[in-house]
């Protein structure tokens, strides 16, 4: 009722307002990627933007045509919808690896079509395992118990002129391939992280161009990343199995139209060469003297080789790429050259990141180059690496006496920004070592700026633990012996991740892998992909992850296949503690609570911030619950809706008989019990006031600090401004002694601390088994920054910003903050800024979206909108306004309020 009263407003409004001048479009999407390969779904999804200089620019109808090669293949005609984004393919069945070619034209809301759009492309996967001609190779020697690197090769003939060649390549380990001693791709750590055993999978390249008529050679090595190297704990290894597997297609078409297939298969050779030992934890030895200049070239002597045999792994798990894959990224040169207290060298890159360094090097045969890697240095000013526990992290160079060459990892990686150099021929010149940060290569979307630098510190700091953690999944952390997909950290971060860069695929991807390793009764594991075994699950908080990602997901992109995906998910999880309860009360199983919460005053009085856990259990109990709903209400299963609906009233009610007093006060007055219980509606609407009001008096308790762990803390902020406590929201962000998200900016962090006191003021360390200096979880602030310091937000009736919210709230002594953010849609922004009583709110909506702008003011003051009187201004319509805000009704433009009197 209410949504179709607000559709209806807004479509008196756009009828009123007709847009003229010209409509083009850009940014085309397919699957959400630009010109993909490897498109492996029945229905690709389209998206497109509209970009006009007038304002209220809307779509009202659509038309796609859709070829391969010259050949039509689809034609949807004109198609009367404003839906720009993940508009599904709906022609014939698309053929197995082909390369299809999109065009897009769109009607604006007064008539006026576009030219067609600049053609846009994607290329089909390999449809089935009967696809596969290839067979799964691995060494024909017997393996030494480092297990270098293996190298495989093969010389072909291809004896007609190109047209096109795709290849598919994916390997039981990591893999690098090159083609006539060119790489393949510019990919790194393929095929990534999954379940392997579950799903595997493979890349596809375009290598025409590396191709040539007469004799080729391609040569991959292998190295042990998570298939089968040390991963976990306690010297576990061969995770999904103990062969370094490499299984290659390459499908070449020839300008005669004619096509040839090079796969893997028993003709093939294998060796070792320079890369000695990779270990993801430890690092990598390369001796470049054992290499094998010019192997994957045709003129290469392999006969020396071992044969390779085949395998019968199986080729059912494969599945295409669905997430960009890890790149080179950013790069660092050095800001110091340390000689540290205790004499050793010491480089310091000035940002702690994930990836490796890149060394140029020329010494004699046999000299070796050891480079260590550290997060911080001592309180002495010595290079620490104990919070590595037993990760080495260790890149040793050996050189042959030959020319200066620079030297890189290709299988392990490092958290870092200090190294630790020995063994460099000559003098250190900082020139020669160059930093390179290594992440899925999703894209920047989001900015957020303010006056105040250290805020703007902790935003550099959360995007860059978001860097070095989106590696393929998402880890909690990517320096020590742990590097896994915990799902509590995830959870926590993933609304906040969705503003920093597109993460759309990357969790869609993840998603599959938390559904693969999900158990037959519904429980979540701790980590995705689960190395730990299947008892290693269900923990409230890290489980819910498979209901708290997809909706944040689908609020961020408006990605409905994501729900629909993951909903069979959702539902066991919810039916887990469903079966899990007595009378609508879960209290079993092992949680993790809430997770690093802080200790002030461990035994004095109560105050030891400690939640109870199954309080903790029941508040995210309801609230996967209301997640199943919400997602069951987008799907239209309105059985599953009334269902949950009741399910969820007998949970909170039962929460309510357990853990509330007939006045309000919970069994746990700590802050994440005060926060959950608010966040999630567990409490009689009477009640929830003074609840709010017990919160801020904890926190005034503490003087002025927070106390929450991973669970409470990514609510803390909005559970304040929600009950109009902005003020103390601002006070607790504002806060730069610990606890709190200043305090590590202060000690001069560059990422995001596992804990608030990882370095205490003295400069000691918190316990070395558990002080990372790169977890993104605590980074979860940056929701509350975006969405309410500068009040960029979507409302769910339009999720992924088709229907926009703006509303500002300046406050904490700020002069101006601004966010913005690439949507499908196009650029959002809200921007504002004071001076004396005058506020003035800058604020972008894209095409074919609309947007309520509540803009701080009270009825009495004075607002323009680009100097003219709000009154006056046609292209905006005022909706409501009470004392605190005046809210408006936007289509597209770019508007720029100047508020007189704002507060
Ligand atoms: C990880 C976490 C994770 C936790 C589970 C730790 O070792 O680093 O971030 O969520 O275990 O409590």
């Amino acid at each position: 009722m209410k949504k179709d009263l607000l559709i209806a407003g807004w479509c008196i409004l756009l009828s009123t307002w007709g847009a003229t001048g010209q409509v083009t479009l850009q940014h085309l999407l397919t699957e959400n990627l630009v010109n993909p390969l490897g498109i492996n779904v029945a229905a690709p999804r389209f998206s497109w933007q509209l970009t006009a200089a007038q304002r209220n620019v809307q779509q009202a109808a659509w038309e796609i045509k859709l070829t391969a090669g010259k050949t039509a293949v689809w034609n949807s005609g004109k198609v009367n919808s404003a839906q720009s984004v993940q508009v599904p393919y709906a022609g014939n069945p698309l053929q197995p690896a082909t390369k299809y070619s999109w065009q897009v034209r769109v009607w604006d809301t007064a008539g006026k079509v576009t030219p067609w759009s600049a053609p846009a492309t994607f290329q089909t996967a390999l449809s089935s395992p009967a696809d596969w001609k290839a067979q799964w190779i691995i060494p024909g020697f017997t393996e030494e118990s480092d297990r270098p690197a293996v190298l495989y090769r093969k010389t072909f003939t291809l004896p007609k002129k190109i047209r096109t060649a795709t290849a598919y390549i994916t390997a039981h380990g990591l893999y690098e391939a090159q083609i006539n001693g060119q790489r393949v791709g510019d990919a790194y750590l393929t095929p990534g992280w999954t379940s392997y055993n579950k799903r595997l999978q493979y890349q596809v390249y375009d290598v025409t161009s590396l191709l040539v008529t007469g004799a080729n050679a391609m040569g991959v090595t292998v190295g042990n990343g998570w298939y089968r190297g040390y991963l976990a704990w306690g010297g576990n290894k061969n995770s999904y199995g103990s062969d370094a597997g490499l299984l290659v297609q390459i499908a070449i078409t020839f300008t005669d139209g004619s096509t040839q297939n090079l796969i893997t298969d028993g003709t093939w050779k294998s060796s070792t060469g320079p890369i000695r030992y990779d270990e993801i934890y430890h690092g990598e030895t390369v001796d470049t003297r054992a290499e094998k200049s010019g192997w994957t070239n045709a003129g290469f002597n392999d006969t020396d080789w071992s044969q390779t045999q085949t395998s019968d792994f199986s080729k059912d798990v494969l599945v295409t790429t669905y997430n960009e894959p890890v790149k080179k990224h950013e790069t660092f040169k050095p800001i110091k050259v340390l000689t540290t207290p205790n004499g050793k060298t010491v480089l310091d890159f000035g940002q702690n990141l994930v990836g490796w360094v890149m060394v140029k090097a020329k010494g004699n045969s046999g000299d070796s180059i050891v480079i260590k890697h550290a997060e911080v240095l001592d309180k002495y000013g010595n290079f620490y690496t104990e919070n590595l526990r037993v990760a080495k992290a260790t890149a040793t160079y050996i050189l042959d006496g030959k020319e200066e060459r620079t030297l890189e990892p290709h299988f392990s990686w490092f958290g870092f920004r200090y190294i630790q150099v020995e063994g460099y021929p000559g003098e250190i010149n900082p020139d020669n070592f160059t930093a390179v940060a290594l992440y899925s290569d999703m894209q920047p979307t989001g900015t957020f700026t303010c006056s105040q630098p250290l805020l703007n510190q902790l935003q550099h700091n959360i995007q860059w633990g978001q860097r070095g953690n989106f590696l393929d999944v998402p880890t909690d952390c990517p320096q020590r012996d742990e590097r896994l997909g915990w799902t509590g950290d995830a959870q926590a971060f993933s609304r906040t991740a969705s503003f920093n860069f597109g993460v759309n695929n990357f969790f869609a991807k993840w998603l599959h892998d938390v559904t693969a390793d999900q158990r037959a009764d519904g429980a979540v594991p701790h980590v995705i992909p689960n190395v730990l075994g299947p008892n290693s699950s269900a923990s409230t908080g890290w489980a819910d992850v498979c209901t708290i990602a997809p909706w944040n997901m689908y609020l961020a992109y408006g990605d409905k296949r994501i729900l629909e995906e993951q909903y069979s998910s959702m539902k066991a999880w919810v039916g887990y503690m469903q079966a899990q309860s007595k009378n609508d009360l879960w209290q079993t199983g092992f949680h993790f609570g809430d997770w690093l919460f802080y200790r002030p005053f461990d035994d004095n009085d109560g105050k030891a911030a400690v939640t109870d856990k199954y309080l903790i259990a029941q508040c995210f109990y309801a609230h996967s619950t209301q997640l199943l709903i919400n997602a069951a209400k987008q799907l239209g299963k309105t059985e599953d809706v009334t269902t949950y609906g009741e399910l969820l009233q007998k949970v909170k009610a039962a929460f309510v008989n357990e853990y509330l007093t007939p006045n309000g006060r919970l069994v746990s007055p700590t802050q994440t019990a005060y926060v959950l219980a608010l966040q999630f509606d567990m409490l009689p609407e009477a009640l929830r006031a003074q609840a709010a009001a017990r919160l801020v008096q904890n926190i005034k308790d503490y003087r002025n600090h927070l106390t929450t762990g991973f669970l409470g803390t990514p609510y803390l902020c909005h559970v304040l401004s929600r009950f109009g406590y902005t003020d103390m929201a601002y006070t607790l962000l504002l806060q730069e002694t610990y606890p709190s998200w200043l305090y590590p900016v202060k000690m001069g962090a560059t990422t995001i601390w596992e804990r608030w006191d990882g370095q205490k003021p003295d400069s000691t360390f918190q316990t070395p088994g558990m002080n990372s200096f790169n977890h993104y979880a605590y980074g979860a602030i940056g929701d509350w920054m975006y969405r309410v310091i500068a009040g960029l937000d979507t409302y769910e009736d339009g999720p992924g910003y088709k229907h926009i919210k703006i509303q500002p709230h300046p406050g904490g002594g700020l002069t101006n903050a601004a966010a913005t953010l690439q949507t499908y849609y196009g650029t959002v922004s809200s921007g504002w800024s004071t001076n004396g009583n005058e506020l003035t709110v800058d604020v972008e909506v894209p095409a074919n979206t609309t947007a309520a702008i509540y803009l701080p003011a009270s009825p009495e003051s004075t607002i323009t909108e680009s100097g003219i009187a709000l009154s006056a201004q046609k292209d905006l319509q005022v909706a409501t306004s009470d004392d605190q805000y005046v809210m408006v009704k936007a289509g597209s433009g770019k508007y720029h309020f100047v508020i007189s009197g704002a507060h």
